[in-house]
């Protein structure tokens, strides 16, 4: 092992234990210490689900990227793995960049990642430069392979960027091949998405360009991945500098959806439809695993680049992953649940039906919490006169509050957290046009300490928001303007 990474792993196990359990969100996942960003390697191996995500143990801001580890049995309850990865080699020393993770017909697991070093170009000036490398290990150690980097800019296509060429994901086909997809910059300055194929996982080969932005949404398009699913080939991705179109992509560093077919002779994606991922304030860099069940389960970094100065100064960790989702595509959209497992940890039920309000702002005796798992359908009380607005509100005391707002005439939903405690004037706002009928909206609404999941009509949409208010702020209420009613079910999460 590397004196690199055996003081990283020094570092963060006694830094790690320091920091309370209650101080961390019951079942998201946190660096162990430090600062993380996107998910890595998030995949089954022999029997357990692994992730590895974007590390700097030593302090919570980004710099020299490490690979963090935890590991479940249960997509919940993580245990914390010593560091994975540190940039301690001559091709990688500028950083671990992100990428994923698979088991072995020999038992052993790959990590494949964006090895960064940097070059003096003939003018003096120093830039960047991007290769894959891959590591093998047991499920803790990892040896990098004395070959690396596996894929280089010779291995691109004409006019691509050094600069830009990252976040490999990697599966296994029927055919007996692994394929990864790779983002990659075009000489138009936006983004492509780049296919290779390997017999081994060690030695690739260059397919075909998969997709190409073509400067329409965003970008650089980030963290590819790709994957079959319901009779349809879904493409997400994580493109820079998006500009808003409608109510979609208003984060800057957005999130995309592609869903379409698979042309199998030029191995290009037909794209059929776009949307965004995630409608909240905090999603990015989503990774997908099949898990040996065939469900196909999603999990993304549950913060946003552009709004890193909303946090709290005092806390030895940065940022979260969002809640393990199942996805699947009904009518050419994604859908996201959180996966089932999350059922095991209700407890405490609490129901409520057709509670009718009437303007104004009523509380339900038991229902609060900041680690709960909230189920809610609101209907006019008079079908053919819709209610102006409802309001729920949570994180709530007399200070601070936390706001879902839907006005059913517009069908726009509204997540505002302006009032949670932030000390800086970061976007703390989005708005989603939802899809489908008025009469009846349904939310699940998930509260994990430091933040909300707000999954739409089963799925169809969901907004994700870092809420990082004190914990004492445990009220929830419900408003509306007009009149309406409501159905109400709380579980705890335990
Ligand atoms: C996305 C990203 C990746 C890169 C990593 C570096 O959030 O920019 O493209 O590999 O973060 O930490």
């Amino acid at each position: 092992m590397s004196e690199m990474l055996e003081k990283a792993r020094k570092y963060e196990f006694t830094q790690g234990q320091q920091i309370k359990a209650e101080d961390r969100p019951a079942f998201h996942i946190t660096p162990y210490v430090g600062w993380m960003n996107d998910p890595n390697g998030f995949s089954c191996y022999k029997g357990e689900y692994h992730l590895f995500y974007q590390y700097n143990p030593y302090n919570t801001h980004w710099d020299s990227m490490h690979w963090g580890h935890v590991v479940s049995k249960d997509l919940l309850h993580w245990d914390y793995l010593p560091a994975a990865l540190a940039p301690d080699q001559d091709y990688d020393k500028v950083g671990c960049f992100s990428g994923s993770a698979i088991e072995l017909e020999d038992g052993r697991q790959l990590l494949m990642y964006t090895a960064v070093d940097r070059e003096i170009l003939e003018d003096g000036t120093a830039r960047d430069v991007q290769t894959q490398a891959v590591a093998v290990g047991d499920g803790k150690d990892y040896v990098k392979y004395d070959k690396n980097p596996v894929l280089t800019f010779k291995d691109l296509p004409e006019g691509a960027s050094k600069a830009d060429f990252r976040d490999p994901k990697i599966w296994k086909e029927k055919d007996g091949n692994f394929y990864c997809v790779i983002g990659s910059r075009p000489a138009d300055g936006s983004g492509q998405i780049l296919l290779y194929r390997s017999k081994n996982g060690f030695e690739w080969e260059f397919v075909s360009t998969l997709a190409e932005n073509k400067n329409r949404y965003g970008k650089m398009w980030e963290c590819p991945d790709f994957f079959e699913l319901d009779g349809k080939y879904v493409l997400l991705t994580s493109p820079q500098d998006m500009i808003p179109e409608g109510m979609e992509y208003h984060n800057g560093n957005g999130t995309l959806c592609i869903i379409g077919d698979l042309d199998s002779e030029t191995h290009t994606l037909k794209e059929q439809s776009y949307q965004s991922v995630d409608y909240g304030i905090d999603c990015y860099a989503m990774q997908t695993l099949l898990a040996p069940d065939g469900r196909r389960i999603m999990i993304a970094w549950m913060q946003n680049w552009d709004t890193l100065a909303y946090r709290r100064n005092e806390s030895k960790w940065f940022a979260q992953m969002s809640l393990p989702r199942e996805v699947s595509v009904k009518n050419g959209r994604l859908y996201q649940v959180p996966v089932r497992e999350l059922d095991s940890m209700r407890a405490n039920k609490v129901e409520y039906r057709d509670v009718v309000i009437k303007d104004t702002r009523i509380t339900l005796d038991q229902i609060e919490g900041r680690t709960v798992d909230l189920e809610l359908v609101i209907r006019p009380v008079d079908k053919d006169k819709l209610y102006k607005k409802f309001e729920l509100c949570f994180a709530e005391n007399e200070k601070y509050h936390s706001t879902l707002r839907f006005r059913p005439d517009e069908s726009v939903l509204k997540i505002d957290r302006s009032f949670s405690g932030s000390e800086r004037a970061v976007v703390h706002q989005r708005e989603c046009l939802v899809n489908g009928d008025c009469n009846e909206l349904k939310l699940r609404v998930i509260l994990d300490r430091f933040s909300a999941e707000i999954f739409i009509n089963d799925g169809e949409q969901v907004m994700s928001a870092v809420i990082l208010t004190e914990q004492a702020a445990k009220g929830i209420s419900f408003f509306v303007d007009g009149a309406a009613k409501i159905d109400v079910v709380k579980y705890d999460l335990v």
